[in-house]
């Protein structure tokens, strides 16, 4: 068959799969499987993350995994670990970062993982300083709907329900705004007790001990966001604020000289976010703002991506997306990005009037109480249909499979960011298609924070999801392009990436990038965990200490993202891609599929 024919069949089938979908009601949802399995009880176990895969497609093997069930429990476990010198990490209930961060250092299969599964209650409410504290395993759901209880709510947080305090305050992790003190949720810790080991024993022989932080602490801004390695988070206190409403627009617009608006529209639109949609050259604008209490509106958000996929139709859009990547049609993935959009456009993309009404979407805007609108994930906590559906990215389905490129640029510089990326885009139409399949880039405000391992300025931060290849020597269709836009961002840009997110590439140079930020988390992390105990390879690494480096040059490293390629074998000669440089950005060092002979290879000399 002709190519155009396939992808015309295949988005004929897949409308009617679209179809079909619309007409059932899904309410299901089958619970993940647990992160931590072992072979037997509780020991001889392998860690993985929500998405069954790391990174670098490593296992992650332990010794053992405990459940603690309250702090005494929790500093028992800590200190029978430290007596031993055995390394170990926190693993959170669903465990949703991307990275490698929830795997114990040490030697291979002899760490120890301490769930935060069981340390998920309400400790203390304080309701005229209108702060609560937290066991640190508690999701942000039951957070929210426990705040909500009392008439609470949390300002800012990040738009996915399925995360723990814990995990999110570790990787930094943020909704959208740059109003007050920002989006990420690590602003409003107001205290915070962790267990941490010792090195030599206190009375009883125990090895380990809590530490208190309250506000105004220096050490609270190392612990705030603190990747897991300064200890256990066993509580955490927040700052909340009284109830309040919300009202959300999505706004539709060319992308014609939008990027001269990003930093007026984040001034004024307090929970504003933009979604751009480069291949279609299309802007959403999230036109979200603060309402009283007072206003009507009983709305609730139920984000479409969030809500339990039927586990069919989303193995017929991988597979339309494998055969688009088979047949190097961009074009195609354009047109299935266009229908995916307008339909998510066209039903509020999971927003509801009203929740008690049959027809859940009638019209923008939809307006409704803080802690119904902040955050969803309807597809973690539904009733079991026996994967009938589930989290889109759930692992036993043959359904998403994908990397994530999540960077903060300071506001300043995005507008020239965008019209670089723009510049790709003219030069490779098509080529940035595969990206709007994946919420295009979606624009989200933070602020300069004083936690070390916070961001350093005011900045947009974009998330960028596109397809990874189930084979990891497999080359991706347009893969220079979205390469040299993640270049362009960390490199030319100076952009963080985000803790929970990214792939190695986004990690290189990153301890440089917070300079004595990074040298003083890294003395608070001496102090409390002396001999690294909660460490890994990884993350010292990532921090550029006790030797260790990102770099994991290999045969084929630049397809998945593990090292930027110098050399033609780093990409895929036998499958026609060489290391070329970018297109926009010469200094870029991409996986191109070109004739051996018909752009200069680069000369290798630096990088
Ligand atoms: C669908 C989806 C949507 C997302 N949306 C957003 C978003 O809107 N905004 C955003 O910023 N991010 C978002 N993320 C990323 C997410 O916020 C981060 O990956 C998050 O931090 C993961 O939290 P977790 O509880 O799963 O922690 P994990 O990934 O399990 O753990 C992260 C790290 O924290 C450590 N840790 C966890 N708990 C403790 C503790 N009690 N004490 C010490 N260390 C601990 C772990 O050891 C690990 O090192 C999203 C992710 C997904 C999958
Ligand atoms: C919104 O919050 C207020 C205050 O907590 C509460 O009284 C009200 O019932 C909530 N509304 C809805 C629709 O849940
Ligand atoms: C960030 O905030 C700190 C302290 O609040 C300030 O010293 C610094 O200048 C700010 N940096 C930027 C880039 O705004």
């Amino acid at each position: 068959m002709e190519r155009r024919n396939i992808v015309g069949a295949l988005l004929q089938a897949l409308m009617v799969v679209v179809a079909l979908a619309a007409g059932v009601a899904t309410v299901g949802g089958s619970p993940p499987e647990p992160i931590v399995k072992c072979k037997s009880g509780n020991s001889d176990c392998t860690v993985t993350n929500a998405f069954g895969t790391f990174p670098d497609r490593t296992t992650c093997r332990v010794a053992a995994v405990a459940y603690p069930a309250n702090e005494a429990e929790l500093v028992a476990v800590v200190s029978a670990a430290a007596a031993k010198k055995q390394h170990m990490k926190v693993v959170t209930e669903y465990g949703h970062s991307i990275p490698k961060l929830s795997c114990p250092g040490g030697p291979a299969g002899a760490g120890l993982a301490i769930s935060s599964q069981k340390l998920n209650r309400v400790v203390a409410v304080d309701a005229k300083a209108r702060r609560m504290t937290f066991e640190a395993g508690i999701t942000l759901q039951r957070l929210i709907a426990a705040a909500a209880a009392e008439g609470l709510a949390l300002r800012y947080n990040p738009y996915w329900h399925g995360i723990t305090l814990g995990g999110l305050l570790a990787t930094g992790a943020h909704g959208s705004s740059l109003f007050g003190k920002g989006s990420a949720v690590h602003e409003y810790v107001v205290g915070m007790r962790m267990v941490v080991p010792t090195t030599a024993p206190a009375a009883g022989g125990v090895h380990a001990r809590i530490v208190d932080l309250r506000e105004g602490d220096p050490d609270l801004l190392a612990a705030k966001v603190s990747l897991g390695v300064l200890g256990v988070i066993s509580q955490v206190t927040l700052q909340l604020e009284p109830m309040f409403k919300r009202s959300i627009t999505y706004r539709t617009q060319r992308d014609h000289a939008f990027e001269s608006t990003v930093s007026s529209f984040a001034a004024t639109t307090e929970f504003g976010d933009i979604a751009w949609y480069p291949g279609q050259e299309k802007v959403v604008y999230r036109d979200d703002v603060r309402l009283p209490l007072t206003a009507q509106g009983k709305g609730k958000n139920d984000f479409a991506g969030f809500q339990p996929q039927l586990s069919v139709l989303i193995s017929a859009i991988r597979k339309s997306e494998e055969l688009l990547e088979e047949t190097e049609s961009s074009d195609g993935k354009c047109l299935l990005a266009k229908i995916q959009v307008n339909t998510l456009l066209a039903t509020g993309a999971g927003l509801k009037n009203d929740d008690s009404r049959l027809i859940d979407f009638t019209g923008f805007p939809v307006v409704g109480n803080q802690s119904d609108m902040q955050s969803s994930g309807s597809c973690l906590t539904g009733k079991d249909d026996g994967l009938l559906t589930a989290c889109g990215w759930d692992p036993r389905l043959d359904g998403f499979f994908y990397h994530q490129t999540a960077f903060s640029i300071p506001i300043p510089t995005v507008a020239a960011f965008i019209a670089d990326v723009k510049k790709l885009h003219a030069l490779r139409p098509g080529s940035l298609c595969g990206l709007d399949l994946y919420s295009g880039l979606l624009m989200r405000f933070v602020r300069n924070s004083t936690a070390f391992l916070g961001k350093t300025a005011d900045c947009a931060d974009f998330d960028m999801t596109y397809f990874r290849s189930n084979d990891p020597e497999d080359p991706r269709l347009d893969q220079d392009i979205l390469e040299e836009v993640e270049q362009m961002a960390f490199f030319k840009y100076g952009a963080l990436p985000h803790w929970g997110k990214n792939r190695h590439v986004g990690f290189i140079g990153v301890s440089d990038k917070y300079g004595d930020r990074r040298d003083r988390f890294v003395a608070a992390m001496t102090k409390y965990d002396s001999e690294g105990l909660f460490s890994s390879d990884w993350v010292d690494a990532v921090l550029g200490i006790r030797g260790k480096s990102l770099s994991l040059e290999k045969e084929g490293c630049a397809l998945e993202g593990l090292c930027i390629c110098s050399r033609d074998e780093h990409c895929s000669p036998a499958k026609g891609y060489f290391c070329r440089r970018g297109l926009v950005y010469k200094e870029a060092r991409v996986c191109r599929k070109s004739e051996k002979e018909d752009d200069a290879p680069i000369v290798h000399t630096e990088l």
